[in-house]
């Protein structure tokens, strides 16, 4: 089928839970982040501004999650599962030294997100195949030398519907938009207000319950960025040094969602498709730096 061809129109999704296999292996030599030993959320006390030594290290942790990235991406075609992706990405974090970070975070059992269609993020990887027409995000961190970086972006699956390419396109311009907007001296809520000002041109929902966050020592340190216009809300002021997420989840529809009683994957009630990309980014002198960036394409 040519792309002239291709459908208009996104169709709902039906998605349901598949087999999820055996937790994979980390070998001993590679750290573990500290919420692997102990039970509920991380107990992390760092500042969200970073010295230009951490900064550094969490260049390295992010460049080897985009270049995991680059690896499970040019793994996706129909037919293959998400269980297969995230063993990629897994050997691939791995064989670099490098732990990766939602394996047992919180409890979750895979190194990836795979969140396909209708789901909007915290999808885990099972046997279910790969469908020519699917949409899917693959969201990595790493954990190395004492950082997390963390990243994701979305994929297309043989030939899929208009509707669905031009969510994904405008949503990585979304993500774009909102590093544009970062600039010490700003509130972090111009980010949002940018990204949803972009998104509401096309109609598209903006996810407000989920956001992004500081990371860098902790996974997620407790600074939220909103990728909606939560002002006078969410004020911080950006600082030069200051490390964080913006991973804009944007839909074809409502943003009410619901979570699968697995307690992870979170999918949008109206089941309409979701897209979103992340970066994780330091502010600079004069506007940010992407610190999840592949060394090589
Ligand atoms: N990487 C996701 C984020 O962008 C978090 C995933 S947590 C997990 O914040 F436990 F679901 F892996
Ligand atoms: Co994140
Ligand atoms: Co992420």
């Amino acid at each position: 089928m040519s792309t002239a061809d291709r459908p208009r129109r996104a169709p709902l999704g039906n998605l349901t839970a598949g087999k999820v296999s055996p937790i994979r292996h980390v070998p001993e030599h590679i750290a573990r982040p500290e919420y692997m030993f102990h039970d509920g959320p991380e107990v992390v006390t760092a500042s969200d501004i970073k010295d230009t030594e951490t900064i550094e290290r969490i260049a390295v942790a992010g460049a080897l999650a985009a270049q995991a990235l680059v690896e499970v991406g040019s793994a996706i075609t129909p037919g293959i599962t998400t269980d297969e992706l995230d063993r990629i990405g897994h050997e691939f974090l791995i064989d670099n030294g490098a732990y990766p970070s939602c394996l047992g975070y919180m409890g979750f059992p895979k190194s990836l997100c795979t969140s396909i269609n209708e789901v909007i993020c915290h999808g885990i990887p099972d046997d279910r195949p790969l469908e020519d027409g699917d949409i899917i995000n693959v969201d990595i961190t790493a954990y190395v030398d004492g950082v997390h970086g963390d990243t994701c972006a979305m994929f297309e699956v043989g030939q899929v519907d208009e509707e669905s390419h031009l969510l994904i396109e405008r949503t990585r311009e979304a993500l774009a938009r909102g590093i544009k907007a970062i600039r010490p001296g700003r509130e972090i809520n111009v980010i949002g207000r940018v990204i949803e000002s972009y998104a509401k041109r096309f109609n598209y929902g903006v996810v407000r319950d989920y956001t992004g966050h500081g990371v860098g020592e902790a996974f997620h340190s407790g600074l939220i960025v909103p990728h909606y216009d939560a002002a006078p809300a969410h004020n911080e002021v950006m600082e030069v040094g200051m490390v964080f997420t913006v991973e804009p989840m944007l839909t074809l529809g409502s943003i009410d969602w619901e979570q699968w009683d697995d307690d992870w994957t979170v999918v949008t009630r109206d089941r309409s498709r979701s897209a979103q990309f992340e970066h994780t980014v330091v502010v600079t002198e004069d506007g940010a730096r992407i610190l999840t960036l592949p060394h090589k394409a």
